[in-house]
């Protein structure tokens, strides 16, 4: 499982950036997708994949599985209200990265969004009080200089400097999200689907929020799923596929590593942002 679920994040990781920088720069005719409205339809299809696997864990009893949700999300309504801060957080963050592929080539983003590595150890060491070798210390210093090092001529045009801001918002919040998450989960025993669920239904009340208090107005126009098409819907199951493997990845690894396994997705990325979408030139 261990080994499954990094190598599932690596496709994962890769998919997701290019198809979500694809759809955001595809033209078309018409209104584009609202991100917002992207970011709760994959909340919604987690939540329901979640469910399935939970009914999946009680040998498909629905009386077990009705027993086990109330019993965990509604009679323990403390931890249940525990999860929404990494999921309020997630959502700004999954809203953010829409922002960030808007504006940010698909390669540039991904390496900068190595940062959050270095926000998720420092995160890791001072709330779940992890011990970092020498040699763990000195990757990230070496991660540090290549970040910088990819930034040098990068921030020419305003949007790139918007672009730059979101993902470096989120890697705060993907860093410290994920930390309190591997902490409630390493601190019970209960499913860690159970935990996605209650995670996901904070998601979906604040995703819900972003889409009224940023796009009220265009939904009102033009409804929830103006601009949607089959290149949308793959960037929706991706993401909501993305949910389920970082909780499996958080389960049997941990965040760190996390982190270490998405930036091989880098180079997958790269080479197909260069080959096939022509979207980026290395040489800059
Ligand atoms: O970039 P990062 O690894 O922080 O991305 C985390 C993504 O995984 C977010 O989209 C978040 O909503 C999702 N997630 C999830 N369930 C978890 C942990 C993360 O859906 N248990």
């Amino acid at each position: 499982m261990f080994y499954v679920s990094l190598g599932v994040l690596v496709l994962q990781t890769t998919s997701l950036v290019l198809t979500m920088r694809y759809s955001r720069t595809l033209q078309s005719d018409g209104p584009r997708y609202l991100a917002s409205s992207a970011v709760v339809c994959a909340e919604v299809l987690k939540i329901a994949a979640c469910m399935l696997l939970v009914f999946r864990e009680h040998s498909f009893s629905v009386r077990a599985l009705n027993r086990v949700l109330k019993e965990e999300i509604i009679n323990k309504p403390l931890l249940t209200l525990k999860l929404a801060i990494p999921s309020g957080i997630y959502t700004l963050q999954n809203n953010l990265l829409y922002v960030a592929l808007s504006n940010l080539d698909a390669a540039t983003y991904q390496v900068t969004y190595q940062l959050k590595i270095l926000t998720t150890a420092l995160f890791s060491v001072s709330m779940l009080g992890k011990i970092l070798g020498i040699y763990q210390w000195l990757s990230l210093v070496i991660l540090m200089t290549g970040i910088a090092l990819v930034q040098q001529e990068d921030l020419t045009a305003g949007s790139q400097l918007m672009g730059l801001l979101a993902v470096l918002v989120a890697c705060f919040s993907s860093g410290f999200a994920g930390v309190y998450f591997e902490k409630i989960l390493k601190e019970s025993k209960q499913s860690v689907w159970i935990r996605n669920i209650q995670l996901g239904l904070f998601g979906l009340i604040f995703g819900l929020g972003g889409v009224f208090a940023y796009d009220g107005e265009r939904v009102q126009e033009n409804g929830l799923f103006q601009g949607y098409n089959h290149v949308t819907w793959t960037v929706v199951a991706l993401q909501a596929l993305g949910g389920l493997v970082i909780a499996a990845v958080i389960k049997y690894a941990d965040n760190i590593l996390k982190g270490f396994a998405t930036s091989i997705s880098i180079i997958l990325s790269t080479l197909i942002s260069y080959f096939l979408l022509e979207d980026f030139d290395p040489t800059r």
